[in-house]
């Protein structure tokens, strides 16, 4: 019997045939990511369904020193969760392990496993009568776990803050297989390192999340949505300032996407403009947890204001809850639209928000001066400063022709953003695909300080290998 069977044996042994996978057919789905770009191999996957199968199987990849891939809901942006293609590297899906451990509408706390999905957890909080307000267009399939590991962040981490910011409590099986059980409850808790701070967008690399403690807000009763056309780059910070000063509590979402990537939205077919063409144009959702709270009113109030200070040219608020849905598919059908539309270079950057405008303006301008003909397609989160600079194929131009200039259309938009004072990284990671712009741009410092984390804590470095920071060989 070889070794690798034997390996495997013992895993089966801990697992059952249900939590260890090894039928090549089944495998597929997880060694692919989503978008189709990272391809790799796995020995296995481990499905284990509670925290202690999955500590015991880690015992044995430590000892071993076989390294484990975390997989969640498999919609990284950037190859996180996709094993190498060297075929010795295990996965470990946390989906069976998804159940709701406990849910308190006093402490405004829900304690859930790693494995439940963000749209799952959504609809438990409703049912509870709360809000969870994590919220991306991927959150059917993404999960708890995932969205930590990665702090997710999203279209209402505007007013509650992303996945790191509604992080009370972590369980986390570490690379020796010990588990740590840090799920306290407690709003306030300033006892040494925050810990859990720690494994948030760790990506993997320093444990596997099994389970947390998350917070909850009060439900939401009253909701209005409005899609606006705009002039200028200024326009759209104009009108973020304009609503932050008059709404600031009440703005759920302020959303911006420009001419070109509606102009692929409407093309992928179904959906209607509800405001004239334009180069540049805004999604803006207030809420209240009072049913009777006059949102529509305050919010036609600001889009008047706007349109007579000229900051705004057409502006449509919803008049129901069908067009407030048809009004937000705009905005969430844009990652799956430019998906379609071929090649997809994604930047997910940011800069301090007063510097939002000066970003969208010099990125276009300089790669129309550099890269004549390529589509232009940014959108993104306002309020947070953080936009998705993503570039697509012209039609036309080959697949290798683009991608070959992937590198130096990269640099040419990096380097606005460090010159504004921005991250190359808002909200998506490092994962595997920005592991060298995280060696370039960041202090040599802060990347020794990382590596130091991770060899305390992964001393066999078989936690995702290969993911945010590259290490010496062990
Ligand atoms: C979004 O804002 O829709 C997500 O970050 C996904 C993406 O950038 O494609
Ligand atoms: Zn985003």
């Amino acid at each position: 019997v070889s070794v690798i069977d034997q390996f495997l044996d013992q895993l089966l042994q801990i697992l059952g045939p249900a939590g260890c996978v090894t039928d090549p057919a089944l495998l597929d789905s997880y060694i692919t990511d989503w978008r189709g770009i990272y391809h790799g191999q796995a020995m296995c996957v481990l499905r284990p369904s509670r925290t202690e199968e999955l500590a015991a199987v880690m015992a044995v990849c430590a000892k071993a020193g076989i390294a484990v891939v975390p997989q969640g809901g498999n919609t990284s942006l950037t190859g996180a969760a996709t094993p190498d293609g060297s075929g010795h590297q295990v996965i470990v899906s946390l989906n069976r392990l998804k159940r709701i451990r406990a849910v308190d509408i006093i402490d405004m706390t829900v304690t859930v496993e790693a494995g439940l999905s963000i749209a799952e957890l959504q609809s438990a909080a409703i049912a509870a009568g709360a809000l969870f307000p994590l919220s991306f267009a991927a959150e059917g399939s993404a999960t708890v776990g995932g969205a930590i590991a990665t702090n997710a962040g999203g279209t209402a981490a505007v007013r509650y803050g992303s996945a790191r910011d509604l992080l009370l409590g972590l369980e986390v099986v570490l690379p020796d297989g010990a588990i740590w059980n840090g799920l306290r409850r407690l709003h306030k808790d300033n006892a040494g390192y925050a810990l859990r701070h720690l494994f948030a967008g760790s990506e993997g690399t320093l444990g596997v999340i099994t389970a947390a403690v998350l917070r909850l807000f009060p439900a939401v009763h009253a909701r209005e949505v409005a899609f606006c056309s705009l002039g200028s780059e200024q326009d759209v910070l104009a009108l973020w300032r304009r609503l932050r000063e008059r709404e600031g509590g009440s703005v759920r979402a302020v959303e911006y996407m420009s001419g070109d990537s509606i102009a692929i939205v409407l093309r992928h077919g179904g959906l209607r403009l509800p405001v004239g063409v334009a180069d540049h144009y805004m999604l803006i959702e207030l809420n209240a947890s009072q049913p009777d709270a006059p949102l529509r009113e305050r919010l036609e109030s600001v889009l008047a204001e706007a349109l007579e200070a000229g900051e705004v040219i057409d502006a449509a608020v919803a008049q129901n809850g069908q067009q407030r849905d048809d009004f937000w598919r705009l905005r969430e059908s844009q990652t799956e639209a430019q998906k379609q539309a071929g090649g997809n270079l994604k930047h997910d950057i940011s800069v301090p928000v007063s510097n939002l405008a000066e970003l969208l303006r010099r990125c276009r301008a300089e790669l129309k001066a550099w890269f004549d003909g390529v589509r232009i397609a940014p959108f993104g989160h306002v309020g947070d400063g953080n936009i998705h600079m993503n570039i697509i194929q012209p039609d036309g131009m080959s697949d290798s022709d683009f991608l070959a200039c992937a590198d130096d259309i990269g640099a040419v938009i990096y380097d606005v953003v460090e010159s504004l004072g921005g991250s190359f990284s808002a909200e998506h990671g490092i994962g595997r695909s920005k592991l060298a712009l995280f060696e370039q741009r960041r202090p040599a410092a802060e990347l020794d300080l990382m590596r130091r984390i991770k060899a305390a804590i992964d001393p066999g470095a078989i936690m995702n290998p290969g993911k945010v920071l590259r290490m010496p060989p062990t």
